[in-house]
């Protein structure tokens, strides 16, 4: 008899060690263990740069002709090395995914052209790169813990060309007093991306206190509540790391962030939180894609000539 059909060298290993007969005595768990990640899913737990790049590309097939243009504008993104994939000959990371889809939501309610920005909590500064890319903005100030400053500004002064990399002023907040520091100054549109959530509560509305008195609009991407899923992480930093994450930011309700209708339970709280103060307007919201518990918003101060108030 000719050993045709007979399982690959591949399949005999895995018969062997994965898809045994064993595995077929108890259903109970079959589909998140081993057996079935020799049969139609790779372990979540050690393919994660795989999932990553899963994500990006899917996102990345989805994005449309202005999506693209920003993009491109925005050069020398893989300055740091980032995971990344190649569609129609563009290399995309999820940050600049990100970036593009965020400028996108923000420029449907407020006008960049000749703007003044501050953003609160820049990371190394892919949103000041995107929007400085895009946009003829008059002057970007970022507000940032030192350490952090050291980053944005050497990846900054990097990416951007010397024109650009002058608009943009750095305020530590180790260094300087921030209400001194921005006295002065208006801002057309104030930006936290991912920042809030992570502050103490009274630093969150310190901020927005500043932002009500400062800015004309406000832009605000943050997750609508806290989680608590070992499932996701095997909470692998320690107690202390969680209790840290569990104490920050305004909205602390723990929720399942994998329940759509949870995560839309929270967004009036979300929308209410973030309000800077009572005469700004909530003028759009939306499900911040691709994390399924993070909400964006466009605040801007004033009465509204037309249209709903939230
Ligand atoms: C998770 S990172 C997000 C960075 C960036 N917005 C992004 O989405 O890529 C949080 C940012 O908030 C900053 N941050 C934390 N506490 C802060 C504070 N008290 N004042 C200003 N920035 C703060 C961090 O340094 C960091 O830049």
């Amino acid at each position: 008899m000719a050993d045709t059909y007979q399982a690959s060298r591949q399949w005999e290993r895995i018969s062997r060690h994965w898809v045994t007969e064993e595995a077929a005595v108890d259903l109970a768990n079959f589909k998140s263990g081993r057996p079935n990640h020799k049969i139609s899913l790779w372990n979540p737990e050690v393919n994660g740069v795989r999932y990553l790049k899963t994500l990006v590309h899917n996102l990345a097939t989805a994005l449309g002709p202005a999506d693209w243009e920003r993009l491109r504008r925005t050069t020398h993104r893989d300055v740091g090395n980032p995971i990344a994939v190649r569609v129609g000959g563009e290399s995309i990371c999820l940050d600049y995914l990100q970036a593009t889809l965020e400028l996108g939501f923000i420029e449907q309610s407020v006008d960049l052209a000749g703007a003044s920005v501050l953003e609160i909590g820049a990371g190394y500064g892919r949103t000041c790169h995107t929007l400085l890319s895009n946009h003829d903005i008059a002057a970007y100030c970022i507000v940032d813990l030192r350490s952090t400053m050291h980053l944005n500004r050497r990846y900054l002064r990097e990416v951007l060309d010397d024109a650009r990399f002058a608009k943009i002023r750095f305020v530590p907040v180790e260094d300087e007093d921030v209400d001194a520091a921005l006295r002065e100054s208006e801002f057309d549109l104030c930006i936290n991306i991912d920042s809030f959530a992570e502050m103490a509560p009274e630093t969150a509305r310190s901020y927005l206190d500043l932002i009500g008195e400062r800015g004309t609009a406000l832009y605000v991407k943050n997750p609508v509540g806290k989680y608590w899923d070992e499932s996701l992480d095997g909470h692998v930093e320690g107690d202390d790391a969680l209790r840290r994450a569990m104490e920050t930011g305004l909205l602390r309700e723990v929720l399942d962030i994998h329940d759509d209708r949870a995560v839309r339970a929270a967004v009036p709280e979300f929308i209410a939180a973030y309000r800077p103060g009572d005469d700004w307007r909530c003028v759009a919201d939306a499900w911040a894609v691709p994390w399924s518990f993070y909400w964006q918003a466009i605040y801007r101060r004033g009465r509204p000539s037309t249209g709903p108030q939230r």
